[in-house]
């Protein structure tokens, strides 16, 4: 079994079949620290968290982790809190950072005796249709090199050797530009809120998450195109100032900015997610938008409904898991992503004076009354938010 990347499908996947005694080696083009040191998601769903616990896999999320349950809206109308723990399913966020969820997972992996090879990037993957699939690698020193297995599972992100391989013709590619481009930064600051903030504002859409107590996510909705290093420090502070309202609701809590990404909000899903003996999972078979934090949690998802096929598989020879993984997991997918669409339209309506935005605006304007209001449909909301 070769497993392609080691993110938090690969590794999340190559810990479960190694549960199973199933020999699979990991591939990972990157090195150690950088694996370990990548900066990404970080909240979890319920789902999320009984998968890893279920798989003796939640140590560090169980003594580090934070709840989370609110969320915080801002906008031109005024500002409402939704505690999404107690609407819907009723049920929280963990936070828990992903560097340091796949440092448990790597951890975890290794100490059970699994083998992984980082600096070896998966070229191309070969013969998916035979029985011994071939995976061409370059090794660290710049060789190239070959690996072979009975099945192998693209977790290498939708850059990845995984999707590049599938042959032309045998795979339907969804793709959607929500055409709003974000610009994520990682602040040494505490949180400046007990809450998920999402601010809307003429200027444009802002957002709050934690991710420890004294680093926080912001986002701010930026101009496509624009290098992320544009803005100034202090630019960058009195903007989210401004569109989070701080006159109204207090300054946020300001310090280094040491980390910044532009994030043009795409979306896409390849289908079927599996090719013979190739499979895809995580951002190689989706790409969601951070709208609505789901990228990670369908990624873990996917891992285990995939380890549990491929163990059949491998162990009894029961290959119904494997014939039925891709719907299972595009039903998920596609749930995930007709919510994070809709979060898109609610946090961001286009500025112009034409009809159509300005039909837009009102569209959004109409959403956040209901959500305000609506029992109902903050039910709906929660259920959505924190489910997978
Ligand atoms: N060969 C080997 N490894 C590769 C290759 C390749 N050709 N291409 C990419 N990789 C590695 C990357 O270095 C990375 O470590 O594959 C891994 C993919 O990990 P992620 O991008 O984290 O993707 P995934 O595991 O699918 O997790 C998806 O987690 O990162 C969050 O929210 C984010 O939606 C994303 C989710």
């Amino acid at each position: 079994m070769v497993i392609l990347g080691a993110g938090p499908a690969g590794l999340v996947l190559a810990n479960i079949l190694r549960a199973r005694g199933i020999d699979c080696v990991v591939l990972e083009r990157a090195g150690r620290t950088h694996v370990e040191n990548r900066a990404r998601a970080g909240f979890l769903a319920p789902h999320t968290v009984r998968v890893l616990d279920r798989h003796g896999l939640a140590d560090g999320l169980s003594l580090r982790g934070l709840t989370h349950c609110t969320c915080e809206f801002r906008t031109d109308g005024g500002r409402f809190r939704l505690d999404y723990s107690r609407l819907g399913q009723g049920e929280p966020h963990t936070v828990y950072p992903q560097q340091n969820l796949v440092t448990d997972l790597l951890a975890a992996y290794l100490h059970a005796g699994g083998r992984i090879h980082f600096g070896v990037e998966a070229v191309a993957v070969h013969d998916a249709d035979g029985v011994r699939p071939a995976v061409s690698v370059r090794t660290p020193d710049g060789r190239p090199g070959r690996w072979r297995a009975r099945y192998v599972a693209g977790c290498d992100g939708r850059h990845g050797a995984a999707r590049r391989s599938l042959p032309p013709g045998t795979a339907r590619h969804h793709h959607r530009d929500h055409g709003v481009t974000w610009l994520g930064l990682l602040a040494e600051a505490p949180p400046s809120l007990d809450a998920v903030g999402y601010a809307t504002h003429a200027r444009g859409f802002a957002g709050h998450m934690a991710r420890t107590s004294t680093v926080t996510r912001y986002y701010l909705q930026y101009e496509r195109g624009a290098a992320p290093d544009a803005w100034s420090q202090e630019r960058i502070w009195d903007e989210l100032d401004l569109r989070m309202r701080a006159a109204e609701y207090g300054p946020l809590r300001r310090g280094p900015v040491v980390d910044r990404s532009v994030i043009d909000l795409e979306s896409d899903v390849i289908e079927p997610l599996r090719h013979g003996a190739l499979f895809l999972a995580g951002d190689a078979a989706s790409l969601i938008s951070p709208s609505a934090a789901k990228g990670a949690n369908l990624a873990v998802l996917e891992a285990e409904l995939l380890a549990r096929a491929l163990g059949d598989a491998l162990v009894t020879g029961d290959v119904a898991g494997l014939d039925g993984y891709s719907a299972r997991c595009l039903e998920h997918i596609w749930r995930a992503q007709e919510f994070s669409y809709w979060m898109i339209a609610l946090l961001h309506a286009p500025s112009g004076a034409d009809d159509e935005a300005r039909f837009q605006r009102r569209l959004r304007h109409s959403r956040m009354a209901s959500l305000r209001t609506t029992r109902s449909f903050q039910d709906w909301f929660a259920e959505h938010y924190v489910g997978v």
